[in-house]
């Protein structure tokens, strides 16, 4: 493992939101709408609303301030982190029908587990499942994690404000409160339940099993391309310098067509066809090309653009990422 465990770079406030790792509108089971609601309204404004209670701690006058508030914000603190993270999780845990890998490895060590733990996968499905169903008023996590004291998995439920589980590690996490299958299920939970079951990415289940159990290093960022920005570093740019960046909208026409927002003013570009139009691009700017999630479509723009000799660099978790942080955004009229 490179690096020092120790040392990060966190800081208050600061938080972004973690890209989709899957394009939404490819997964059967649930609509890209409900998908995309949830991650940009449900998920981003838990990673916002964490940004300002933890800058809200970070500049207390803890002298002069010695009001009784503190525990009701250490309190929120710890509801939204848990928001978070549990969030991420369910993210993780999905995929699309075009990704290689979801199928589960029966020689992987998360499958030894699983096995070890509830004696097949299959017994696992009706135990996690049969959980989630008792879930009717629409609340609440079905998780399936790891204890260290027993050595073995086990499937709990839990809602996120309670106090951080002591001795588990969450490795795949289901989301039961109403915002996340409402608008494609209604009360249907059952089918709400079975839709996400399908729609797990096993093979990311498995790796994340793997970090977790520190057998490999923490570095899942081989996909991504080493000329990209995360969505909070383009808001600073944009910030700092109005005009210093071209930001250009490079999206399939389809995914413009269903998704009518785009960030800032962008102008939109065809992806097809860079040729038609790179020449009016300066070659003294850093220029950024986005689509849905920040997958191929933008990242093919991005190196035809750099082959040229442009600065180009994709925006990593595209505009959803972008929304989802609650940045500036307008409607496409046209
Ligand atoms: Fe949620």
């Amino acid at each position: 493992m490179s690096g020092n465990k120790h040392t990060n770079n966190f800081t208050p406030g600061m938080r972004i939101v973690k890209p989709i790792p899957f394009k939404a509108h490819k997964v059967k089971t649930m609509s890209a709408e409900m998908i995309e609601t949830h991650f940009e309204t449900f998920y981003g404004g838990g990673v916002c609303r964490l940004n300002e209670i933890e800058e809200r701690i970070a500049t207390r006058d803890w002298i002069e301030n010695s009001d009784p508030d503190i525990q009701s914000i250490k309190q929120a603190e710890l509801t939204a982190l848990n928001d978070v993270i549990l969030h991420e999780i369910y993210f993780e845990c999905l995929g699309d029908e075009s990704e290689e890998g979801r199928e589960l490895n029966a020689d992987c060590n998360f499958a030894h587990a699983i096995t070890a733990s509830f004696g097949s996968l299959d017994q696992w499905q009706m135990e996690f499942k049969a959980l989630a169903g008792t879930m009717t008023g629409g609340s609440g996590w079905v998780l399936l994690v790891w204890s260290k004291y027993d050595n073995r998995m086990i499937n709990v439920m839990v809602n996120n404000q309670q106090s951080l589980l002591l001795d588990a590690s969450s490795i795949l996490a289901l989301d039961m409160y109403a915002h996340a299958y409402q608008s494609d299920f209604g009360s249907d939970i059952d089918a709400y339940i079975s839709a996400f079951v399908q729609a797990i990415h096993w093979g990311r289940v498995a790796k994340r099993f793997d970090r977790l159990m520190t057998l490999i290093a923490d570095d899942d960022r081989e996909n991504f391309p080493p000329k990209s920005i995360s969505v909070g570093d383009l808001k600073k740019m944009v910030d700092e310098g109005e005009g210093s960046t071209v930001i250009l909208d490079v999206r399939h026409v389809d995914d413009r067509q269903r998704y009518r927002t785009r960030i800032m003013q962008t102008p939109w570009r065809d992806s097809h066809h860079v040729s038609s139009w790179s020449d009016e691009l300066p070659k003294d700017k850093p220029i950024v090309v986005y689509c849905m999630y920040g997958f191929w479509v933008s990242q093919d723009v991005a190196l035809e653009l750099r082959e040229k000799g442009y600065d180009a660099r994709t925006l990593e978790g595209g505009i959803v990422s972008w929304r989802a942080m609650g940045y500036d955004s307008t409607d496409i009229e046209n």
